[in-house]
């Protein structure tokens, strides 16, 4: 077996460019993005503000595709994970309580109602009826887009997670994501999607599942992330003994936490 060396490149903390999400929360009172922001990045790897913009993006897609209104989209998207990391169990109750305090100083009194319960119903283990069409395609919204293009997003996701919950590094958190994976997203996989999520994409779902399949190993979930930018492998090389020269140890960012 080869041992190889993991390094992270400078894409990896991609939460620390300033523009990100700049175009697509453009249509937005600025004041509120600003304290969205601050208060996300208090968040870990899964709930962070690339997690928001992601969301806001699918939102702005879902939304066009059905013809509703997309403000409500971005603002829910914006508020809905404020509290992921405070309270995780009622993180979504928490921000439709916040919505109903906050928003109507920054956004339309008529908006903060639907806002608050697409908050407050975004989360996979929702089991009420959807109130409206609103609040199941904002559920849908946060399952995020699927397809080629998104597969990286969302082993990345998994990897920065894995490396947060474990002492470990990349290459044992790209074990753990590619298990996570397959029993989350694979075929017979755990995950729950809104059937109006499943009557938007349900080929680009079964084509993922496909992917997932086809590519299983902690090998695959490296290619991606070396793909996307996000780390680079080297081969360390042997002495003369056969044994393997280790040139430094892998360095691993610590995500930020402040902005
Ligand atoms: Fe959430
Ligand atoms: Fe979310």
């Amino acid at each position: 077996m080869k041992m190889i060396e993991v390094e992270i490149t400078a894409r990896w903390n991609r939460d620390l460019d300033s523009n990100l999400g700049y175009e697509v929360f453009k249509p937005v009172n600025q004041g509120l993005v600003k304290i969205c922001r601050g208060m996300i990045s208090r968040n870990g790897p899964s709930h962070d503000w690339s997690h928001v913009v992601e969301v806001a993006q699918a939102g702005m897609e879902i939304a066009k595709r059905l013809k509703l209104d997309t403000l409500p989209f971005l603002l829910a998207a914006l508020c809905h994970d404020l509290f992921s990391d405070t309270d995780r169990q009622e993180h979504h109750m928490l921000a439709g309580a916040w919505v109903r305090e906050n928003l109507g100083a920054f956004e339309s009194k008529s908006l903060v109602e639907v806002v608050a319960r697409m908050c407050e119903q975004h989360r996979a283990s929702y089991r009420g009826e959807y109130t409206g069409i609103m609040e199941e395609a904002f559920a849908s919204a946060d399952r995020g887009l699927v397809g080629i293009d998104r597969d990286s997003r969302m082993y990345e996701r998994a990897v920065k997670y894995a490396l947060e919950r474990n002492n470990c590094g990349v290459v044992r958190a790209s074990e753990i994501a590619a298990q996570h994976i397959r029993e989350k997203f694979g075929k017979g996989g755990y995950a729950k999607w809104p059937v109006l999520y499943v009557e938007l994409f349900g080929d680009e779902l079964e084509a993922m599942q496909e992917r997932i399949a086809s590519r299983p190993y902690a090998s695959h979930v490296m290619d991606v992330l070396e793909n996307a930018g996000l780390i680079t492998r080297k081969e360390l090389p042997q002495d003369d003994d056969g044994c393997y020269v280790k040139r430094k140890p892998a360095k691993v960012i610590p995500f930020k936490k402040e902005i």
